[in-house]
């Protein structure tokens, strides 16, 4: 389907060329003064030096072309050579319903659809999901929606970090607490049990208290290296163990996703490709890209235009152990032989940029990755407690994702059992629908690379740009469609096609049928920028749209059935346009709140 914009210039280029002038000038945008016109074409001024006129009589030619325009109610010059436009309610109207009956509502697939992987989520297994893992999940959800809603082909990757310091940490804490552990017996040669020897809830108190150990006791900390150590070179009763924590801990994880809405296609992780790393540095150095700096093997990944210090990737460090480099460049080495992606983009914390570029340089460098395959880095911000620093419970402490999730899920409660003038058993099960929403509206809505203040009262309003707010207009849809159809037990509001909209009969509506006309681009433009925050200002603007016109209407009321069913046929567009919109963002709505 074509767009509004495209349809109005590309009338507009005929005009320019009938009136003789390049049709490369119709280019049309919304109007900066709203007051004075919908859309407006500049392009007569830029026109006046090469055809040696003023710009107001170019407008003049174009504008007097467009007298009969049926995509314009209004064409008309004004100095010193703007061409105002406002689209015609009858063109406006046949959009709207071309666009209902299309099954993505106009949006258009790719024309060269992608395989990409999208690295997101990352958490540790064994240690608590935070609030930093937040971000990560709930952008790289939308993303992965958006890419697949255009065509793209997205598989989405966990990358578990599951091979690091925090395994031998657990393992020398719970050697202390439980010596007599056959996983500890170096001479023992049987089977291992299959049960693990810690249930989720022990293991959540085993990390923190080793890891705040570790920090004082540097003698407990040289253990917890050597046991990683030997975990990593293979030692057989730590890997049952490592085997163990991981499976209590992604089970635990599989819950903590699910309740986000957030899902992966493959739960991965370092361990995965650890094999793959001798082979990788042997070739990277007989390749001579790899050498050895002050005992520690280094590649070189500096350009001429830095203008700040690349320092070299370290792919092994003086005791030959393999860093988190290592292991994501043979992740990449990985993936680009099992999936060959178009794409790799990771959803990571901004504060690991330069990790990502070393990578990503290395990676190209040493040929991991095909010329034309893209390794994006997409960096998010901090979210912020309302004090302006890093988000923390009330004691300081970091905060666990549960914890957060409740505490907002506890006020949509009260929130909504306020509002509510009868009882309904299922405000809990509505509090937790709407509180998904204001988490995951309130960290979308901001520019992923920003920090933006996590606030839990403005995240749960109702009113203003929040998630709440979204689906109390797509509620208030519901419950307006509900009404007529028990007002009107024959006519079935899903009946009323989008073919009914008639044109607009007042500004609110003609405002609601433009931003609806707007959802195309506005999904293309967030999922090409990968910026779920378009998406959410547009969703933002439909709604405010929606509001002014239910404000100002009145629709139960209305006594012309013709007029009364485009305006239910208006809602039915405006409910599939927002549902649409929260679903891509990764949300949704209840029936009632
Ligand atoms: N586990 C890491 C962390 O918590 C994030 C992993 C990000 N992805 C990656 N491929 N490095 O910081």
């Amino acid at each position: 389907m074509i767009k509004l914009l495209q349809r109005m210039e590309t009338e507009l280029a005929q005009a320019f060329e009938g009136a003789g002038y390049d049709a490369e000038l119709a280019r049309v945008t919304v109007s900066n003064r709203p007051d004075l016109c919908e859309y407006q074409c500049n392009g007569a001024m830029a026109g006046a030096k090469r055809y040696h006129k003023a710009p107001i009589q170019i407008a003049q030619d174009v504008a007097a072309r467009l007298a009969h325009s049926p995509v314009f109610d209004k064409a008309e010059a004004v100095k010193p050579g703007f061409i105002n436009l406002d689209v015609s309610g009858t063109f406006l109207a046949g959009f709207l319903a071309e666009m209902g009956t299309m099954e993505k509502l106009g949006v258009e697939t790719a024309a060269s659809p992608r395989k990409i992987i999208l690295d997101y989520g990352g958490p540790n297994v064994a240690k608590p999901l935070h609030v930093g893992h937040l971000r990560s999940a709930i952008i790289g959800e939308s993303i992965k929606r958006l890419c697949r809603y255009l065509g793209h082909t997205v598989i989405g990757d966990i990358h578990l970090g599951d091979w690091g310091l925090q395994m031998g940490l657990i393992i020398t804490e719970l050697h202390k607490r439980k010596p007599e552990l056959v996983y500890f017996d170096p001479a023992y040669e049987g089977e291992y049990p299959q049960e693990a020897p810690f249930t989720i809830g022990e293991l959540e108190e085993i990390y923190p208290c080793a890891s705040a150990r570790s920090k004082e006791d540097e003698e407990y900390r040289q253990e917890a290296l050597a046991a990683t150590h030997e975990m990593q070179q293979g030692r057989r009763g730590y890997i049952a163990l490592w085997k163990q924590i991981l499976q209590v801990s992604v089970e635990d994880l599989h819950k903590n996703y699910e309740k986000l809405d957030v899902s992966f296609d493959l739960w991965k992780g370092e361990s995965d490709v650890q094999s793959y790393i001798p082979d990788m540095v042997r070739s990277m150095r007989e390749q001579g890209f790899a050498y050895e700096d002050q005992g520690a093997l280094v590649v070189d990944v500096r350009e001429e235009e830095d203008t700040k210090e690349v320092p070299p990737c370290m792919l092994l460090k003086s005791d030959g152990a393999a860093l988190y480099t290592t292991t994501d460049l043979a992740t990449i080495l990985e993936r680009m032989k099992l999936y060959d992606p178009d794409e790799i983009l990771y959803v990571v914390d901004k504060r690991q940029e330069l990790h990502f570029i070393q990578v990503f340089r290395c990676a190209r460098r040493t040929g991991l990755v095909k010329p034309e395959t893209d390794l994006r880095f997409l960096g998010f911000g901090t979210m912020n407690g309302k004090d302006g620093k890093p988000f923390k419970t009330r004691e300081g402490g970091v905060m666990r994702l549960e914890n957060l999730i409740r505490d907002i899920e506890d006020e949509m409660y009260t929130k909504i059992v306020e509002n509510r003038s009868v009882k309904d058993t299922d405000a809990r099960g509505t509090a937790q629908v709407v509180g998904l929403a204001a988490i995951k509206y309130g960290d979308l809505s901001n520019q992923a690379t920003k920090d933006y203040i996590f606030d839990v009262d403005r995240f749960t309003s109702f009113e203003g740009n929040t998630g709440p707010y979204i689906l109390y207009t797509i509620v208030r849809i519901k419950s307006i469609l509900t009404r007529f159809s028990e007002e009107h037990p024959d006519a079935k509001p899903a009946a009323c096609s989008p073919a009914q909209i008639l044109p607009p009969v007042s500004e609110s509506e003609k405002a609601l049928m433009l931003s609806l006309a707007g959802f195309a681009p506005a999904v293309e433009n967030a999922c090409e920028e990968r910026a779920p925050h378009r998406l959410c200002a547009y969703i933002y603007e439909v709604s405010n749209a929606l509001n002014s016109f239910y404000h100002e209407t009145r629709i139960l009321a209305e006594e012309d059935s013709g007029r009364q069913a485009s305006y239910i046929a208006l809602l039915l567009l405006t409910r599939k346009v927002l549902e649409t919109g929260i679903d891509l963002l990764g949300f949704s709505a209840p029936d009632r709140m």
